[in-house]
C-alpha cells in the first residue's frame, strides 16, 4: 500500500465551498418549498453569459483544429505568444509598466497558480497570510507541509497571521518580525479591501529589507473604480525584485468555467538557495511549466486574446459595470435592513458585520432560513473573519434586486 500525503490529515473540515453547498444542499432537500425561492450569493461564480468577442473568437479556433491546413497539436508550454504579447501590452506595457512577453505564463486560472507557485518555493519559508483570506494560499500549504497542524482558532501551526479588521480598514501593516512569503490579494477577496499606493509601497520595502516575496493576487484588478488605486503591485518601483503578481480571466471575460488566467513573473525576481545565494525564480517557473503542463487548450487562449479587442474590451466593462452596479444594489439592500457594510466599491465582494453579536454561521442560518439567501461565512476565510458574512455582487440584476428587498427586512 502506497503512503499518502499525510499533510492533507491537518486540513480542517472541508474546503469552504464544497461545506456550504453541503449545507444548502441538506437544507433545500429539508425545505423543498423555501428551496423554491433560494439566492446564492455564496460563491463568487459569475452568471452573465461568455462575451460575445470571445464565443467567437473559440468558435473559429475550433474550427481551425478541425482543418488539416490550420490543426495545431501542443501549443508552447508557457502560452500562445499571441496572448502573451497581448497581456504585457495591454495590462502592463500600456500602463507604464515594463513587462516582457515572455514574463507572462498562461495558465488555467489563478486559484491554480496560487497553488502551482509552491512548486518552485522552499518548504522552509516563513509564510505570512492575511486574515481573513482566500483559504486556497492557506490549504495550498499545509498540503505541502509548509505549516504544523491546526490550531483550535481554525489557523495552522507555522503561518504568520496578519489581522484584518475595521480598525485598519481591512488592509494589514507589514508585520514585526521577519517573513519569507507573504500572500496579499487586492481588491480583496472576501473583504472588498483596496490597498493604496502608500501601502502596497510599505510592502515593497518591507520585502526588500527582509528578501521577502510577495505574491500578489490581482484577481480582482478590473473592479477597481477609484482612479489612484494600484492594479497591479508592479505599478511600485522595486516589486520587480520581490513579487510575483496573479491575474484571471475569471471575473473579467466570465471565464470561471472555461478557464484562463496568468502569472507575471519578472526576470529580476530572486529567491535564495539554503547557501544564499540569490538566483531568479524565471527560470525554475519556466522549468515547472515545460515540465508539468501545457498550458490551456488554444481555443480558450483565442478566446481570452479576444478580450483585449475593441469590442472584447468593451463587453468585459458592462460585465463588471454589471456586476458592480449589484454591489451597489446589495450595499444599499444591507445598509437599508441596518447592517455595517464595507468592500463594494472596488470590489464584486460585499463584506457585512453580523447584527446582534452573531457569529458567522449562525448568520448564514439565518439568512438561508429567514431570507432563503446563501451567503458566505466570514469565518470560513478565518478567525478574524468571525462575526461577519460575505455577500457575492456575482449575480442576475434581478436576484441582486430581490435579496437586497430582503436584507432590507432585518432591520
Ligand atoms: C470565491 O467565492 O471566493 C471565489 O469564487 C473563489 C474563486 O475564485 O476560486
Amino acid at each position: 500500500m502506497a503512503f499518502l500525503n499525510e499533510n492533507y490529515l491537518k486540513l480542517q473540515a472541508g474546503y469552504l465551498f464544497p461545506e456550504i453547498g453541503r449545507r444548502v444542499r441538506q437544507f433545500c432537500e429539508e425545505n423543498p418549498e423555501a428551496a423554491k425561492r433560494l439566492i446564492r450569493c455564496g460563491i463568487g461564480d459569475v452568471t452573465e453569459p461568455l462575451p460575445r468577442a470571445a464565443i467567437d473568437a473559440m468558435k473559429a479556433a475550433v474550427e481551425e483544429l478541425g482543418d488539416r491546413a490550420t490543426f495545431r497539436g501542443y501549443g508552447p508550454e508557457q502560452g500562445y505568444e499571441f496572448l502573451r504579447e497581448k497581456i504585457a501590452q495591454h495590462d502592463y506595457r500600456d500602463r507604464g509598466i515594463d513587462v516582457a512577453d515572455d514574463e507572462i505564463f498562461v495558465s488555467d486560472g489563478s486559484k491554480c497558480d496560487c497553488g502551482y507557485i509552491l512548486d518552485i518555493l522552499g518548504a522552509q519559508n516563513r509564510v505570512a497570510i492575511t486574515d481573513p483570506v482566500y483559504p486556497v494560499y492557506v490549504d495550498t500549504n499545509v498540503m505541502a507541509g509548509h505549516t504544523g497542524t491546526a490550531r483550535a482558532n481554525g489557523g495552522y501551526e507555522g503561518i504568520v497571521y496578519l489581522p484584518c479588521t475595521a480598525e485598519n480598514n481591512f488592509v494589514p501593516e507589514p508585520p514585526q518580525a521577519h517573513v519569507d512569503l507573504v500572500y496579499l490579494c487586492f481588491p480583496n477577496n472576501p473583504t472588498g479591501a483596496v490597498a493604496t499606493r502608500e501601502q502596497l509601497s510599505g510592502w515593497v520595502e518591507y520585502a526588500r529589507a527582509h528578501d521577502a516575496l510577495l505574491l500578489f493576487d490581482a484577481a480582482y484588478e478590473a473592479y477597481i473604480s477609484e482612479a489612484e488605486i494600484p492594479h497591479s503591485i508592479f505599478e511600485v518601483p522595486g516589486a520587480e525584485e520581490c513579487a510575483v503578481e496573479f491575474r484571471s480571466f475569471s471575473k473579467t471575460g466570465g471565464f470561471t468555467g472555461v478557464r484562463c488566467g496568468f502569472t507575471v513573473m519578472r526576470k529580476q525576481t530572486l529567491g535564495k538557495t539554503e547557501e544564499g545565494k540569490k538566483l531568479p525564480l524565471h527560470p525554475l517557473w519556466h522549468r515547472r511549466w515545460s515540465t508539468k503542463a501545457n498550458s490551456v487548450s488554444y481555443p480558450v487562449q483565442r478566446g481570452a486574446e479576444a478580450l483585449y479587442s475593441t469590442e472584447g474590451g468593451a463587453q468585459v466593462s458592462r460585465l463588471v459595470e454589471h456586476y458592480m452596479q449589484n454591489a451597489r444594489i446589495l450595499s444599499e439592500g444591507a445598509r437599508a435592513g441596518g447592517l455595517a457594510v464595507y468592500g463594494g466599491r472596488n470590489a464584486p465582494y460585499i463584506w457585512v458585520k453580523t447584527p446582534e453579536n452573531l457569529g458567522s454561521w449562525q448568520m448564514f442560518d439565518r439568512m438561508l432560513r429567514e431570507l432563503n439567501v446563501v451567503v458566505t461565512p466570514g469565518s470560513g476565510f478565518g478567525s478574524k473573519g468571525e462575526g461577519y458574512f460575505r455577500i457575492s455582487a456575482f449575480n442576475s440584476r434581478e436576484n441582486a434586486e430581490e435579496v437586497a428587498r430582503r436584507l432590507a427586512t432585518l432591520s
